[in-house]
Protein backbone atom coordinates (compact mmCIF):
# COMPACT_ATOMS: atom_id res chain seq x y z
CA UNK A 1 0.00 0.00 0.00
CA UNK A 2 1.41 3.55 -0.79
CA UNK A 3 0.38 6.75 0.65
CA UNK A 4 0.12 9.26 -1.87
CA UNK A 5 -1.18 13.06 -2.70
CA UNK A 6 -3.16 14.50 -4.77
CA UNK A 7 -1.12 17.27 -6.09
CA UNK A 8 -3.02 18.43 -8.87
CA UNK A 9 -6.93 18.29 -9.62
CA UNK A 10 -8.20 19.38 -12.85
CA UNK A 11 -12.41 18.78 -13.97
CA UNK A 12 -12.66 18.48 -18.08
CA UNK A 13 -16.24 17.84 -18.32
CA UNK A 14 -17.78 15.86 -16.16
CA UNK A 15 -14.25 13.97 -15.74
CA UNK A 16 -12.10 14.52 -12.87
CA UNK A 17 -8.16 14.10 -13.65
CA UNK A 18 -6.09 13.57 -10.14
CA UNK A 19 -2.31 13.79 -10.45
CA UNK A 20 -0.65 11.76 -7.68
CA UNK A 21 2.92 11.75 -6.59
CA UNK A 22 4.07 10.10 -3.31
CA UNK A 23 3.88 12.40 0.04
CA UNK A 24 7.59 12.12 0.40
CA UNK A 25 8.48 13.06 -3.28
CA UNK A 26 10.21 9.54 -4.06
CA UNK A 27 10.12 7.58 -7.22
CA UNK A 28 6.46 5.77 -7.71
CA UNK A 29 6.50 1.82 -8.66
CA UNK A 30 6.87 1.38 -11.93
CA UNK A 31 3.86 -0.05 -14.28
CA UNK A 32 2.97 -0.69 -17.98
CA UNK A 33 0.31 0.58 -19.85
CA UNK A 34 -3.33 -1.27 -18.75
CA UNK A 35 -2.25 -1.07 -15.28
CA UNK A 36 -4.64 0.17 -12.42
CA UNK A 37 -4.39 1.09 -8.61
CA UNK A 38 -6.92 0.64 -6.06
CA UNK A 39 -8.18 3.84 -4.69
CA UNK A 40 -8.62 3.31 -0.72
CA UNK A 41 -11.62 5.93 -0.77
CA UNK A 42 -12.72 4.74 2.67
CA UNK A 43 -12.36 1.75 5.00
CA UNK A 44 -15.12 -0.21 3.14
CA UNK A 45 -15.03 1.93 -0.19
CA UNK A 46 -11.90 0.63 -2.59
CA UNK A 47 -12.51 1.22 -6.28
CA UNK A 48 -10.00 0.24 -8.90
CA UNK A 49 -9.11 2.92 -11.38
CA UNK A 50 -7.26 2.68 -14.92
CA UNK A 51 -3.94 4.75 -15.02
CA UNK A 52 -3.89 6.95 -17.82
CA UNK A 53 -0.45 8.88 -17.13
CA UNK A 54 2.63 8.23 -19.15
CA UNK A 55 4.59 4.96 -17.69
CA UNK A 56 7.56 6.74 -18.07
CA UNK A 57 6.56 9.36 -15.59
CA UNK A 58 8.25 7.81 -11.92
CA UNK A 59 7.26 10.59 -10.12
CA UNK A 60 3.42 10.59 -10.90
CA UNK A 61 0.07 8.63 -11.26
CA UNK A 62 -3.00 9.91 -13.46
CA UNK A 63 -6.13 8.62 -12.87
CA UNK A 64 -9.75 10.32 -14.58
CA UNK A 65 -12.99 9.50 -12.93
CA UNK A 66 -16.22 9.80 -14.55
CA UNK A 67 -19.00 11.26 -12.62
CA UNK A 68 -21.38 8.91 -12.29
CA UNK A 69 -25.17 9.22 -11.40
CA UNK A 70 -25.55 5.62 -10.54
CA UNK A 71 -22.35 5.72 -9.02
CA UNK A 72 -22.33 3.37 -5.36
CA UNK A 73 -19.61 5.52 -3.77
CA UNK A 74 -16.50 5.48 -5.56
CA UNK A 75 -16.80 8.24 -8.12
CA UNK A 76 -18.58 10.99 -6.11
CA UNK A 77 -15.95 9.95 -2.82
CA UNK A 78 -13.35 10.55 -5.96
CA UNK A 79 -14.74 13.63 -7.24
CA UNK A 80 -14.70 14.84 -3.29
CA UNK A 81 -10.86 14.47 -3.34
CA UNK A 82 -9.47 18.39 -3.48
CA UNK A 83 -5.55 19.34 -4.16
CA UNK A 84 -3.21 18.33 -0.86
CA UNK A 85 -5.37 15.37 0.26
CA UNK A 86 -3.82 12.42 1.05
CA UNK A 87 -5.48 8.71 -0.24
CA UNK A 88 -3.76 5.10 0.45
CA UNK A 89 -3.35 3.51 -2.91
CA UNK A 90 -2.21 -0.32 -3.99
CA UNK A 91 0.59 -1.09 -6.05
CA UNK A 92 0.23 -0.61 -10.07
CA UNK A 93 -1.47 -4.33 -10.93
CA UNK A 94 -1.99 -5.20 -15.09
CA UNK A 95 -4.50 -7.01 -16.28
CA UNK A 96 -4.95 -5.05 -19.83
CA UNK A 97 -0.82 -5.33 -20.74
CA UNK A 98 -0.23 -4.73 -24.40
CA UNK A 99 1.34 -7.67 -26.16
CA UNK A 100 4.91 -6.84 -27.28
CA UNK A 101 4.53 -8.90 -30.36
CA UNK A 102 2.45 -7.25 -32.16
CA UNK A 103 2.74 -5.71 -35.75
CA UNK A 104 0.40 -3.01 -35.12
CA UNK A 105 -1.67 -2.22 -31.97
CA UNK A 106 -5.42 -0.49 -32.63
CA UNK A 107 -6.14 1.19 -29.05
CA UNK A 108 -10.67 2.03 -29.28
CA UNK A 109 -11.51 3.35 -26.51
CA UNK A 110 -15.17 4.78 -26.00
CA UNK A 111 -15.65 7.56 -22.89
CA UNK A 112 -13.87 7.39 -19.77
CA UNK A 113 -12.58 3.96 -21.76
CA UNK A 114 -10.08 6.11 -23.01
CA UNK A 115 -7.99 6.17 -19.87
CA UNK A 116 -5.85 2.66 -19.98
CA UNK A 117 -5.30 3.95 -24.03
CA UNK A 118 -3.68 7.19 -22.96
CA UNK A 119 -0.96 5.43 -21.29
CA UNK A 120 -0.76 3.15 -23.77
CA UNK A 121 -0.65 5.29 -26.82
CA UNK A 122 2.39 7.09 -24.53
CA UNK A 123 4.21 3.66 -23.96
CA UNK A 124 4.02 2.69 -28.01
CA UNK A 125 5.11 5.96 -28.60
CA UNK A 126 7.87 5.92 -26.37
CA UNK A 127 9.34 2.43 -27.87
CA UNK A 128 8.58 3.29 -31.94
CA UNK A 129 5.98 0.80 -31.94
CA UNK A 130 3.28 1.19 -34.87
CA UNK A 131 -0.49 1.96 -33.19
CA UNK A 132 -3.21 4.08 -34.00
CA UNK A 133 -5.68 5.54 -31.43
CA UNK A 134 -9.70 5.87 -31.80
CA UNK A 135 -11.64 7.54 -29.55
CA UNK A 136 -15.12 7.79 -29.19
CA UNK A 137 -17.12 9.98 -27.35
CA UNK A 138 -21.02 11.59 -27.85
CA UNK A 139 -19.59 15.44 -28.11
CA UNK A 140 -16.67 17.58 -28.62
CA UNK A 141 -17.76 19.36 -25.48
CA UNK A 142 -18.31 16.49 -23.52
CA UNK A 143 -15.24 14.50 -24.14
CA UNK A 144 -12.32 15.07 -21.69
CA UNK A 145 -8.48 14.44 -22.65
CA UNK A 146 -9.26 16.49 -26.09
CA UNK A 147 -6.45 18.83 -25.08
CA UNK A 148 -3.87 15.94 -23.92
CA UNK A 149 -4.52 14.40 -27.57
CA UNK A 150 -4.15 17.00 -29.55
CA UNK A 151 -0.83 18.21 -28.14
CA UNK A 152 0.39 14.71 -27.64
CA UNK A 153 3.65 13.84 -29.32
CA UNK A 154 1.72 11.22 -30.97
CA UNK A 155 -1.39 13.40 -32.14
CA UNK A 156 -0.84 12.42 -35.80
CA UNK A 157 -2.10 8.97 -34.96
CA UNK A 158 -4.70 10.00 -32.87
CA UNK A 159 -8.91 9.67 -34.58
CA UNK A 160 -11.55 11.26 -32.50
CA UNK A 161 -15.16 10.22 -33.45
CA UNK A 162 -18.18 12.11 -31.70
CA UNK A 163 -21.76 10.95 -32.51
CA UNK A 164 -22.73 14.13 -33.27
CA UNK A 165 -20.05 14.70 -36.41
CA UNK A 166 -18.53 11.63 -37.81
CA UNK A 167 -18.82 7.99 -35.96
CA UNK A 168 -16.39 5.61 -35.76
CA UNK A 169 -16.75 3.04 -38.73
CA UNK A 170 -15.40 0.05 -37.40
CA UNK A 171 -15.31 -2.32 -40.23
CA UNK A 172 -12.84 -0.21 -42.00
CA UNK A 173 -10.49 0.80 -39.09
CA UNK A 174 -10.27 -3.23 -38.21
CA UNK A 175 -9.53 -4.04 -41.63
CA UNK A 176 -7.23 -1.62 -42.81
CA UNK A 177 -3.92 -2.74 -40.60
CA UNK A 178 -0.97 -5.02 -41.24
CA UNK A 179 -1.08 -8.52 -39.98
CA UNK A 180 -0.57 -9.55 -36.26
CA UNK A 181 -2.86 -6.36 -35.38
CA UNK A 182 -4.18 -6.69 -31.51
CA UNK A 183 -6.89 -4.28 -30.96
CA UNK A 184 -7.26 -3.13 -27.35
CA UNK A 185 -10.84 -1.71 -26.14
CA UNK A 186 -12.32 -0.44 -23.17
CA UNK A 187 -15.59 1.54 -22.68
CA UNK A 188 -19.08 1.22 -22.71
CA UNK A 189 -20.22 -2.76 -23.12
CA UNK A 190 -21.86 -2.09 -26.55
CA UNK A 191 -18.53 -0.60 -27.74
CA UNK A 192 -16.59 -3.05 -26.97
CA UNK A 193 -19.20 -6.03 -28.04
CA UNK A 194 -19.17 -4.35 -31.61
CA UNK A 195 -15.39 -3.94 -31.52
CA UNK A 196 -14.93 -7.82 -30.27
CA UNK A 197 -17.93 -9.38 -32.79
CA UNK A 198 -16.64 -7.23 -35.89
CA UNK A 199 -12.94 -8.58 -35.55
CA UNK A 200 -13.81 -11.93 -35.02
CA UNK A 201 -15.58 -11.53 -38.59
CA UNK A 202 -12.88 -10.28 -40.03
CA UNK A 203 -10.56 -13.26 -38.74
CA UNK A 204 -8.82 -11.58 -35.78
CA UNK A 205 -7.93 -14.44 -33.32
CA UNK A 206 -8.91 -14.93 -29.50
CA UNK A 207 -5.63 -13.76 -28.53
CA UNK A 208 -5.48 -10.69 -30.78
CA UNK A 209 -8.58 -8.69 -29.44
CA UNK A 210 -8.05 -7.70 -25.60
CA UNK A 211 -10.89 -5.45 -23.49
CA UNK A 212 -10.89 -4.05 -20.10
CA UNK A 213 -14.51 -3.99 -18.30
CA UNK A 214 -15.15 -0.47 -15.83
CA UNK A 215 -18.18 -2.34 -14.60
CA UNK A 216 -20.33 -5.60 -15.58
CA UNK A 217 -24.09 -6.93 -15.03
CA UNK A 218 -23.04 -9.84 -12.50
CA UNK A 219 -25.97 -12.16 -12.11
CA UNK A 220 -26.48 -13.03 -8.50
CA UNK A 221 -28.11 -15.13 -6.35
CA UNK A 222 -28.90 -18.91 -6.91
CA UNK A 223 -28.99 -22.20 -4.73
CA UNK A 224 -27.83 -22.03 -0.98
CA UNK A 225 -24.17 -23.87 -0.60
CA UNK A 226 -21.77 -24.31 1.79
CA UNK A 227 -18.18 -22.87 1.64
CA UNK A 228 -15.47 -24.29 4.26
CA UNK A 229 -12.09 -21.78 4.20
CA UNK A 230 -9.58 -24.50 4.82
CA UNK A 231 -7.29 -22.69 6.03
CA UNK A 232 -9.16 -20.47 8.46
CA UNK A 233 -11.06 -23.92 9.37
CA UNK A 234 -14.67 -21.08 8.50
CA UNK A 235 -17.20 -22.97 7.65
CA UNK A 236 -20.37 -21.15 6.57
CA UNK A 237 -23.62 -20.92 4.29
CA UNK A 238 -23.89 -18.90 1.62
CA UNK A 239 -27.55 -18.01 1.03
CA UNK A 240 -29.62 -17.81 -1.86
CA UNK A 241 -29.36 -14.05 -2.49
CA UNK A 242 -25.77 -13.56 -0.34
CA UNK A 243 -22.14 -13.89 -1.91
CA UNK A 244 -19.57 -15.82 -0.61
CA UNK A 245 -17.86 -12.68 0.54
CA UNK A 246 -20.81 -11.93 2.59
CA UNK A 247 -21.32 -15.27 3.92
CA UNK A 248 -17.73 -14.92 5.06
CA UNK A 249 -17.80 -11.49 6.47
CA UNK A 250 -20.79 -12.17 9.02
CA UNK A 251 -18.26 -15.68 10.25
CA UNK A 252 -15.24 -12.82 11.03
CA UNK A 253 -13.15 -13.89 7.65
CA UNK A 254 -12.14 -10.73 5.58
CA UNK A 255 -11.57 -11.01 1.78
CA UNK A 256 -10.24 -8.41 -0.30
CA UNK A 257 -12.52 -6.77 -2.66
CA UNK A 258 -12.33 -3.79 -5.04
CA UNK A 259 -14.65 -3.47 -7.79
CA UNK A 260 -17.29 -6.74 -6.09
CA UNK A 261 -18.37 -6.94 -10.24
CA UNK A 262 -15.65 -10.18 -10.90
CA UNK A 263 -13.86 -8.13 -13.09
CA UNK A 264 -11.16 -7.09 -11.03
CA UNK A 265 -9.62 -10.45 -9.84
CA UNK A 266 -8.96 -8.94 -6.44
CA UNK A 267 -10.97 -11.86 -4.54
CA UNK A 268 -9.00 -14.04 -6.98
CA UNK A 269 -9.08 -17.91 -4.55
CA UNK A 270 -8.27 -21.49 -5.39
CA UNK A 271 -10.60 -24.13 -5.38
CA UNK A 272 -9.70 -27.32 -3.36
CA UNK A 273 -12.70 -29.18 -4.06
CA UNK A 274 -16.53 -28.39 -5.39
CA UNK A 275 -17.43 -27.25 -8.62
CA UNK A 276 -17.13 -23.04 -9.09
CA UNK A 277 -20.64 -21.09 -10.62
CA UNK A 278 -18.51 -18.68 -12.43
CA UNK A 279 -20.15 -15.56 -12.43
CA UNK A 280 -17.16 -13.17 -13.32
CA UNK A 281 -15.90 -11.62 -16.32
CA UNK A 282 -12.41 -11.88 -15.13
CA UNK A 283 -11.65 -15.55 -15.39
CA UNK A 284 -10.78 -16.81 -19.88
CA UNK A 285 -13.33 -19.43 -20.91
CA UNK A 286 -10.24 -21.66 -20.62
CA UNK A 287 -9.63 -20.98 -16.65
CA UNK A 288 -13.21 -21.48 -16.08
CA UNK A 289 -13.58 -24.92 -17.28
CA UNK A 290 -10.23 -25.95 -15.11
CA UNK A 291 -12.33 -25.06 -12.37
CA UNK A 292 -9.60 -24.46 -10.13
CA UNK A 293 -10.10 -21.05 -9.23
CA UNK A 294 -13.29 -19.00 -8.32
CA UNK A 295 -13.60 -14.97 -7.63
CA UNK A 296 -15.50 -14.83 -4.18
CA UNK A 297 -17.35 -11.52 -4.46
CA UNK A 298 -19.99 -12.95 -7.55
CA UNK A 299 -19.73 -16.42 -8.59
CA UNK A 300 -21.22 -19.38 -7.01
CA UNK A 301 -21.38 -23.26 -6.66
CA UNK A 302 -23.01 -25.44 -8.87
CA UNK A 303 -22.42 -28.17 -5.86
CA UNK A 304 -23.59 -28.27 -2.62
CA UNK A 305 -19.95 -27.98 -0.95
CA UNK A 306 -17.12 -25.80 -2.21
CA UNK A 307 -14.00 -25.77 -0.01
CA UNK A 308 -11.19 -22.92 -0.87
CA UNK A 309 -7.67 -22.48 0.20
CA UNK A 310 -8.64 -19.45 2.67
S1 LIG B 1 -13.60 -7.78 -6.01
FE1 LIG B 1 -13.08 -7.46 -8.09
S2 LIG B 1 -13.28 -9.47 -8.90
FE2 LIG B 1 -13.99 -9.68 -6.88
Amino acid sequence: MLTLQVIRRELQGEVVLLTLAHVDGIPLPTFRAGAHIDLHLSADLIRPYSLCSDPQDAQHYQLGVLKDSRSTGGSLAAHALREGDQIQVSEPRNLFALDDAAAHSLLIGGGIGITPMLAMAAELHAGGRSFSLHYCARSRSQAAFIPQLENAPFAERVHLHFSDEQRLNLDAVLCDVPDNTHVYTCGPTRLMDAVTDRAKAQGYRQEQIHQECFSAEVQTGGTAFEVVAATSGISVKVLENQTIVEALAQAGLKVNVSCKQGICGSCLTDVLEGEPDHRDHYLTDEEKADGDQILLCCSRAKCARLVIDL
